[in-house]
């Protein structure tokens, strides 16, 4: 009886692996499994009459038919993992990829002049130990005007007439809003040293004006601070912005956040001071609007006059960018032309 079972068993498996020697594909590979191991199966038959068996034959019949499943499983599970690498192998090389071909080119951008000038001014004053502050582009009346004593019906407000969203909110014409913002929000009164580079808003338009120009603002409080350092500050800051050679010169002038005001110039660093286009022949190009805090400031934000003095200065980032990369159009800086913004490769960025 042994015999004929092992000899069965023996036969299954050559009929089997002859069967598999066929097979090319998984679907077939699933259509002859089934054959042996499915649900009519002839190797799932092999047990189907077990319950008329007597004991003994019960027992022979079930070693062997596990006996032959387990080959037959084994020999499947094999011919599934070489066909399954057969068709990786297959498809890796059907999908090499030829790297000697030339590649599409991909467009590369480039930063835009205004952020040029930002970021250089920003690394340049964060070396000096400054914040990098913002504040609201929609600002109050307060905070644009009255907190920088300019009170209501202030004549100087005529000058800054803008974009009033209704009679407190307005968007801020210059950014020395954040002055009052940043001398309120420190709890403790002490020193100040923050630039606020951001976007300003004014009713302008035309080559060198837009209507929306950027701005940033430099403030610092602390004690003892004079017009001296206010001096250093603005040579280091044109000198690394715009040349090494660059003198900077104070003029009298008015604002009514400062005392005194002055208006600054640096020499041209395009002739060197000797005459050209870009400062008409006077040698000297205007560059920004400075001052010493006023007390009136001080006092309306919370810090005491007899105790801190600071300075404050104010420059167009737009006018900054158009007369170091020589831009004659503020509109240019606005307008997205691709073959405009071409020109100002990554590769220039220090
Ligand atoms: N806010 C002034 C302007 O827009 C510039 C300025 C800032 C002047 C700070 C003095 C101090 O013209």
């Amino acid at each position: 009886m042994e015999k004929e079972y092992e000899k069965r068993n023996i036969e299954i498996e050559k009929e089997i692996k002859k069967d598999l020697e066929k097979i090319v594909t998984l679907n077939d590979l699933v259509v002859t499994k089934a054959k042996y191991l499915g649900k009519n199966g002839c190797i799932t038959e092999l047990t189907k009459n077990m319950k008329d068996l007597s004991p003994e034959e019960k027992a022979l019949t079930g070693r062997f038919a596990t006996e032959i499943r387990n080959i037959a499983n084994t020999l499947f599970m094999e011919k599934e993992t070489k066909l399954k690498e057969e068709a990786l192998n297959k498809k890796l090389q059907e999908e090499t990829i030829d790297i000697t071909l030339p590649s599409c080119k991909i467009k590369k951008g480039s930063i835009h002049p205004f952020n040029k000038i930002v970021t250089e001014i920003e690394d340049l004053f964060v070396s000096m130990g400054y914040d990098v502050l913002d504040g609201p582009e929609l600002e109050t009346d307060e905070y644009c005007f009255q907190r920088l004593n300019i009170p209501l019906g202030h004549p100087v407000r005529d000058t800054q007439d803008s974009f009033y969203v209704d009679v407190d909110y307005l968007l801020r014409t210059q950014t020395s809003s954040v002055q009052a913002r940043t001398m309120e929000a420190n709890k403790e009164k002490g020193p100040i040293r923050m630039i606020c580079p951001g976007k300003t808003y004014r009713r302008d338009d035309d080559a060198t004006h837009s209507h929306q120009f950027g701005q940033f603002e430099g403030l610092v409080i602390d004690e003892h601070i004079t017009l001296a350092d206010l001096k250093g500050t603005l040579e280091v800051m044109a000198r690394k912005l715009l040349g090494e050679k660059t003198n900077v010169r104070f003029r009298p002038s008015y604002f009514p956040f400062t005392e005194p005001s002055v208006e600054v110039d640096v020499s041209c660093f395009k002739c060197n001071g000797k005459g050209c286009s870009l400062c008409k022949n006077t040698g000297w190009i205007e560059l920004l609007g400075a001052g010493m805090v006023h007390p009136n400031v001080l006092k309306s934000n919370g810090y005491d006059p007899n105790k801190y003095t600071g300075f404050a200065f104010g420059t167009g980032i737009d006018r900054l960018a158009m007369m170091k990369y020589n831009i004659p159009d503020i509109r240019l800086m606005y307008t997205n032309d691709i073959r405009f913004l071409k020109q100002f490769d990554r590769k220039e960025l220090k």
